[in-house]
């Protein structure tokens, strides 16, 4: 928590758990902490090829921002 914003930096389920819920139940859980801690605000980051978690944060509620691109040159 920052100030009155909740940043979620990891989400993370065994290989052996998922698909079973857990991390929708932890997230869902961790945002209503932050709300009753005062939390007015959350965002989360993640790449747009991570299909699970960006079907988790729709879920709970989370509105993607404008989409933008990191770009790499190697040399
Ligand atoms: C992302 C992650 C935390 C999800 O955990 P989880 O406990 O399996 O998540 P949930 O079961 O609560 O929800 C995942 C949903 O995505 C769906 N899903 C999973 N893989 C998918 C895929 N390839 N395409 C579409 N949907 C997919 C699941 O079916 C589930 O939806 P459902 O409940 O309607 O069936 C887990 O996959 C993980 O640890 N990944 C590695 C770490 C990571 O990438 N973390 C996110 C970035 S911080």
């Amino acid at each position: 928590m920052r100030g009155q914003h909740a940043e979620t930096e990891q989400t993370a389920v065994s290989r052996s758990h998922r698909n079973k819920g857990l991390a929708t139940l932890l997230k869902a859980r961790s945002l209503a902490w932050a709300r009753e801690n005062g939390g007015t605000e959350a965002s989360a980051g993640g790449t747009v090829l991570n299909l699970a978690i960006l079907k988790l944060n729709h879920r709970l509620g989370y509105l993607p921002e404008p989409m933008w691109v990191t770009w790499r040159l190697e040399r």
